[in-house]
């Protein structure tokens, strides 16, 4: 009986090899390529989303530098019971200055994409501090280091940076005040700005 050509395949694992590479490859592309180009996914959702001034660009080095990322995702999915309990989903559009982004996939704490505005920032400082004294069972360690000065010295090179990858460019203008901005800023102050400035786009909507 002469061979079929799919037996011919499922016989010459080199073949099979090569043909399944082709396949998930043009099936990958298919898929990820257009989401470089996709309006929703490369402008700002709207105009609250804005790009990182100094201080918070700082500060979201910090929460990066401290792991914060390892027990809290950035991420609401469109799930009732996650809606319910943190407001409206993320959507693409508000991530687009975010690089990398910080969605996170562990949450031993809750999800933070939302947690702008929540609490004072007083709250922050406390919690920050010690968490256990506003939330007598919680686990989270305590960060009382950041109340050290924030280190402004490559603040300038980290703009440039995100000049060469980012949607946002930001001016010589801006970059040459993004040291006088963190001046007599803690690390604390830093890092509580960039909470503050989470997930505002769509903090009033359903
Ligand atoms: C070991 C896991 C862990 C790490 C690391 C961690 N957290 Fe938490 N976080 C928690 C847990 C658990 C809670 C819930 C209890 C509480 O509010 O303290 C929480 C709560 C929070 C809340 C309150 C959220 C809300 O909606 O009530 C904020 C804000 C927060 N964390 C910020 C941070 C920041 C900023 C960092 C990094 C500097 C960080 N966390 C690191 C576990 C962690």
């Amino acid at each position: 009986m002469a061979q079929s050509k799919h037996e011919f395949i499922e016989r010459n694992v080199g073949w099979m090899i090569i043909l399944t590479v082709l396949t998930i490859s043009v099936g990958g592309l298919v898929e990820i390529v257009p989401l470089f180009f996709q309006k929703s996914t490369t402008t700002p959702l709207n105009e609250v989303v804005k790009p990182y001034d100094p201080v918070s660009l700082y500060g979201r080095d910090v929460y990066i530098r401290e792991g914060c990322y390892n027990c809290h995702s950035q991420m609401i999915r469109p799930f009732r019971a996650e809606t319910e309990r943190y407001g409206h989903y993320s959507v693409a559009g508000e991530f687009v200055y975010d690089h990398p982004f910080q969605w996170g996939s562990k949450r031993t704490g809750p999800d933070l994409h939302r947690v702008g505005g929540r609490y004072s920032d007083e709250w922050h400082r406390v919690h920050l501090n010690n968490p256990r004294d506003v939330v007598p069972e919680s686990n989270m360690p305590a960060f009382p280091w950041l109340n050290r000065p924030a280190d402004a010295s490559d603040i300038e090179d980290k703009m440039r940076a995100l000049n060469k990858v980012g949607l946002h460019k930001y001016s010589d203008e801006e970059i040459a005040g993004a040291k006088a901005a963190l001046e007599g800023k803690t690390e604390m102050d830093a890092v509580i700005a960039y909470l503050q400035g989470l997930g505002l786009a769509l903090q009033n909507v359903q």
